[in-house]
């Protein structure tokens, strides 16, 4: 029962997702993740490698591709991750995922590159010409681009998030520096002053920043900005309530109607906003067409976004309670009718690398 007239979108892919298998499965698994991201108007999503054991070998790769194959309401492919333990593992990675993962900094657990010379072998082993992906805040940034630069090897920045950032890059690319980057909706909606009022349900890496960020990151969106991607990070309500609460938010079912929002509001284009859910992230990673594959949107639907009825497993959003305008209605993938009105219909599965 849509309100009004729908517009078809292609389907959207989402480069930055954490769908927590293996290991978090308790956090999200491939259905919840998928059904999420379908929710949300995400036909292919990337998956992270910061999983439990990560997704740094090619052991790992194969057992989670299965279980993508059997549970994944939309296509998923791979990150491969940086480990130090397994760099002799990252060509045969190469052939099955779209980019190799580093985190540069400001992590934890087992894929931490924290010294120069593995940060080398990772530029020095990955295959040249496909993305490198830096999880990389502040100072970090800048070494990306420098590996960049010295490597003739394509970086692509997560997450950027502040004003000095954002200007660093797009300085980098005015040199014709192979670099590309992604913001997300909670940098682009959310400041240092909703982080305060959600306590640990606000908070993530990178944390939120001031207004002077957020108006940096907007008047990127036409030039500097190649990708809006989610970095759809979900932990539990109990987590996050608990000591040592994790950082990370989830995103795949907000992030269309707050940029249909933006769009309404005339903050950028509907044209732009394609351009930076869906023919940027598939151009950069080159991933496979989707034959017969669309969604479509009702631009005037008016409503308050809500924790009730999201399908990723978390069941909370930093967004519930802000206004917006834009609704997925109906989706098709690879030729199936899946999402109609609000309800899944139907599910297909399907999985590439
Ligand atoms: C991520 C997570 O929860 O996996 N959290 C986050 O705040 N973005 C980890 C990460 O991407 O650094
Ligand atoms: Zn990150
Ligand atoms: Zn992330
Ligand atoms: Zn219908």
């Amino acid at each position: 029962m849509p309100n009004g007239k729908l517009t078809r979108l292609p389907g959207l892919a989402d480069i930055h997702v954490h769908l927590r298998v293996p290991g978090g499965e308790h956090k999200e698994d491939f259905s919840t993740g998928t059904a999420a991201a379908i929710a949300g108007g995400f036909t292919t999503v990337l998956a992270m490698p910061n999983t439990s054991p990560p997704l740094a070998t090619r052991e790992t790769l194969q057992a989670i591709q299965q279980q993508a194959q059997a549970a994944a309401l939309c296509d998923v492919h791979f990150y491969a991750g940086a480990s130090p333990d397994h760099l002799d593992e990252l060509p045969v990675l190469a052939q099955e995922t779209v980019g190799l993962k580093i985190y540069a900094d400001q992590t934890y657990g087992p894929l931490r590159i924290g010294n120069l010379a593995t940060l080398l072998r990772c530029f020095q082993t990955w295959p040249r010409g496909k993305p490198i992906a830096m999880h990389a805040e502040g100072r970090a940034v800048a070494i990306g681009i420098g590996l960049a630069a010295a490597f003739e090897q394509r970086v692509h920045l997560c997450h950027v998030s502040r004003a000095d950032e954002i200007a660093l890059i797009a300085a980098a690319k005015a040199r014709g520096l192979p670099v590309t980057c992604e913001v997300t909706p909670h940098h682009l909606f959310l400041t240092e002053a909703d982080a305060a009022r959600l306590g640990p349900f606000g908070d993530m890496r990178p944390r939120l920043a001031t207004s002077a960020d957020v108006d940096a990151l907007w008047a990127h969106i036409d030039t500097t900005i190649d990708c809006i991607s989610t970095d759809h990070a979900p932990h539990t309500r109990a987590e996050k309530l608990g000591p040592d609460a994790p950082p990370g938010v989830p995103g795949l079912e907000t992030a269309l109607p707050l940029l249909l929002t933006a769009v309404a509001e005339g903050r950028l284009t509907l044209e732009r906003l394609i351009a930076l859910m869906a023919h940027n992230p598939r151009r950069i990673f080159g991933l496979p067409e989707q034959p017969e594959t669309w969604i479509e949107v009702d631009l005037d639907a008016a409503y308050t976004l809500s924790d009730e009825g999201l399908h990723t497993k978390c069941g909370w959003s930093p967004f519930s309670g802000m206004a917006v305008r834009g609704k997925v209605e109906h989706v098709k993938l690879h030729g199936a009718l899946i999402f109609e009105n609000g309800v899944f219909i139907h599910s297909t599965k399907r999985t590439r690398s």
